[in-house]
């Protein structure tokens, strides 16, 4: 019994992991384990005999079970403990530093423009940029010939020979926008629309793609003065300038009718741009009021409704206000160029103008 004893025991303690104590567990008091097989033998013993083993055998059985329940928490332990330990990591060390991102001076602007538009009862509006030529070009009253519809300028999608879709183009101004817009929801309205434009173009101030967005004024009774206050308001409030100077240009546009280009005064002093001061002017949108055709296009009675729209570049105005002298760099992706005119992603844009009246 002793012998058997320190045979099993050892055995657990020995034991270097759970199927080698399992093993062990089997040998001893298993089905046919040693003690196991002893205990069967009680059976052919004399009573007296069966008194003295069978406490004896049971006793060792227990021992030997409890020996391997311990051994196995141990091991569990043991287990669990070098798991711990490669997966410990220091939740106190330093982290890896990141440099935050920054806001596009566009997505800044076209933000503050937003929020200029929105004090005035402004809502604003989406429209495609692959867009077909008609709400691109003839809903807005512009002729097959005129200029604008070249290849030149235009940006035309490709299409198989023998595809007889109507084209479609890169959208070369936001004015779609308003034929969309009215299409659905009628008039009266009032919307803004900013979005990305494309020209077949570049130089210092012109890229490929560049951003505008759209004013769209209807309702009964809306005049140039409406358009006159509007843009002198969101000048003012854009720019933080109080003495705020437009001057007014006739020019053509075929969807609108009289139309004007419009400059703001400004100066150059020492390359730095002040606004509302000098003898300088810088052209900022084209305006004008709705032709009563591009009216009609849209489904909107001109008998009853008149408006005014204008489409301002917002890449133009990010220039002017935050003194960005090229706007190729815009669209460049050049990390220093982003971080140096690109703005925390707390800013709020900047109102403290205000909007008067
Ligand atoms: N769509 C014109 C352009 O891109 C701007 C414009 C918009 C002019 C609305 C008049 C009215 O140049």
């Amino acid at each position: 019994m002793d012998a058997l004893k320190a045979k099993y025991l050892e055995g657990v303690m020995a034991a270097a992991d759970e199927s080698a104590l399992e093993d062990v567990r089997l040998a001893a008091v298993g089905k046919k384990g040693e003690v196991s097989l002893k205990m069967r033998e009680l059976g052919k013993m004399t009573p007296e005999e069966k008194q003295v083993a069978g406490p004896a055998l049971n006793a060792l059985k227990n021992e030997i079970n409890s020996a391997i329940a311990a051994k196995k928490e141990a091991l569990g332990d043991a287990a669990l403990n070098e798991r711990l330990q490669a997966e410990w990591i220091d939740v106190s060390l330093a982290g890896r530093p990141r440099r935050q991102g920054t806001i596009h001076p566009v997505s800044q602007v076209t933000e503050e423009v937003i929020a200029v538009f929105a004090d005035l009862g402004y809502s604003v509006a989406e429209g495609p940029q692959i867009e077909s030529d008609w709400y691109n070009f003839d809903a807005l009253n512009i002729a097959p010939e005129h200029p604008a519809r070249q290849e030149h300028d235009t940006f035309y999608m490709h299409r198989d020979e023998g595809d007889n879709r109507p084209p479609h183009v890169l959208r070369t101004h936001t004015s779609p926008v308003q034929i969309r817009y009215m299409e659905k929801h009628g008039a009266p309205c009032r919307i803004i629309s900013p979005g990305r434009v494309y020209r077949a173009d570049y130089d210092q101030t012109h890229t490929p793609m560049f951003h505008q967005y759209e004013g769209l004024c209807i309702d009964k009774g809306v005049s140039m003065a409406n358009l006159k206050w509007t843009l002198e308001e969101f000048c003012r409030a854009f720019f933080n300038v109080d003495d705020i100077e437009l001057r007014f240009r006739a020019s053509h546009f075929p969807f609108t009718e009289p139309s004007a280009e419009v400059d703001i005064r400004c100066s150059w002093d020492k390359g730095q741009l002040k606004i509302g001061e000098g003898d300088d002017w810088m052209e900022i949108l084209g305006s004008g009021m709705v032709h009563p055709k591009v009216l009609a296009a849209a489904g909107v009675d001109s008998d009853k409704y008149q408006g005014f729209a204008f489409g301002m570049g917002i890449d133009r105005i990010a220039m002017l206000k935050y003194g960005i002298p090229d706007l190729r760099a815009f669209f460049d992706s050049d990390l220093r160029w982003l971080r140096h005119y690109g703005f925390s992603a707390l800013d709020m844009p900047n109102m403290h103008a205000g909007i008067s009246g």
